[in-house]
């Protein structure tokens, strides 16, 4: 189901020793304007928002996550910027007080990997086929027609192990499965685990993608991957 409770306290540091760009994020989310009111689905720690908050100023900025002690970490994150809210919450779920013109997730719930020059094959931390369907049902019913919606764009998924900023040894470890794949995440110091998560994805070629999301009324933008950290639906109906 996608939880990181176990990662949350670490998670700032895995991230910011070079796992997202999240200035380049934040860069591509802006070549969206104009836009009021924006909704981060899958937003963990805060980190996007926080840059985005910093950059521009719009009439407000949601996030929304599953994960308690992720969201925790965001909250001390944003709490000077008065019209950003938190809210904890599954987006199978998904119960907000307006609609929204854009909408993003960036290694949240949803995301596509590129794999060279392959199609892009959308990858879901929901591993049940009908609740990525309430999800997208959900998510459908909080943004207006005509408004915007980014999922992240990143690279292949391989094992393997570094040193990040602080000298903590990261490692990650990916299984295939039936539908998708098992990502065990691990953090290591001085030789002692620190830390283990683990997360199953579910995974939809590119047609069984926009399929999916097509039910929901989102329509794909077709245009060039090239520097791009988002692929673009837009709501059509
Ligand atoms: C890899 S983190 C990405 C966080 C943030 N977007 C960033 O770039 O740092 C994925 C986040 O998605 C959240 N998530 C996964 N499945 C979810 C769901 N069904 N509903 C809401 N949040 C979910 C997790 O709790 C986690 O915080």
């Amino acid at each position: 189901m996608g939880d990181y409770t176990n990662m949350s306290a670490y998670y700032d540091v895995i991230m910011t020793s070079g796992y997202y760009d999240y200035k380049l994020i934040v860069d591509n989310l802006l070549e969206h304007e104009p836009y009021q009111h924006v909704l981060e689905i899958g937003c963990g720690t805060g980190l996007i928002l926080e840059e985005l908050a910093k950059r521009k100023h719009v009439e407000s900025i949601m996030g929304v996550d599953l994960t308690q002690s992720m969201l925790s970490i965001a909250h001390e994150r944003l709490k000077g910027f008065n019209n950003l809210t938190l809210s904890n919450q599954n987006v199978t779920q998904l119960s907000l007080d307006k609609q929204y013109d854009l909408v993003f997730s960036y290694g949240g719930v949803w995301y596509f990997v590129i794999d060279g020059d392959r199609e892009p094959f959308l990858v879901s931390h929901i591993a049940d086929p009908v609740a990525n369907e309430q999800g997208f049902a959900q998510l459908s019913k909080f943004m207006i027609k005509g408004s915007t919606l980014l999922l992240g764009i990143q690279g292949p998924h391989f094992d393997y192990e570094k040193a990040i900023s602080n000298g903590m040894i990261y490692s990650q470890k990916i299984d295939p499965c039936e539908d998708g794949f098992i990502k065990h995440y691990y953090l290591a110091d001085k030789g002692q685990n620190l830390m283990a998560q683990t997360v199953q994805y579910r995974t939809y070629d590119f047609k069984s993608a926009q399929k999916l999301l097509g039910t929901y009324g989102f329509e794909y933008q077709v245009e060039s991957h090239k520097d791009k950290l988002f692929l673009r639906f837009i709501k059509v109906s």
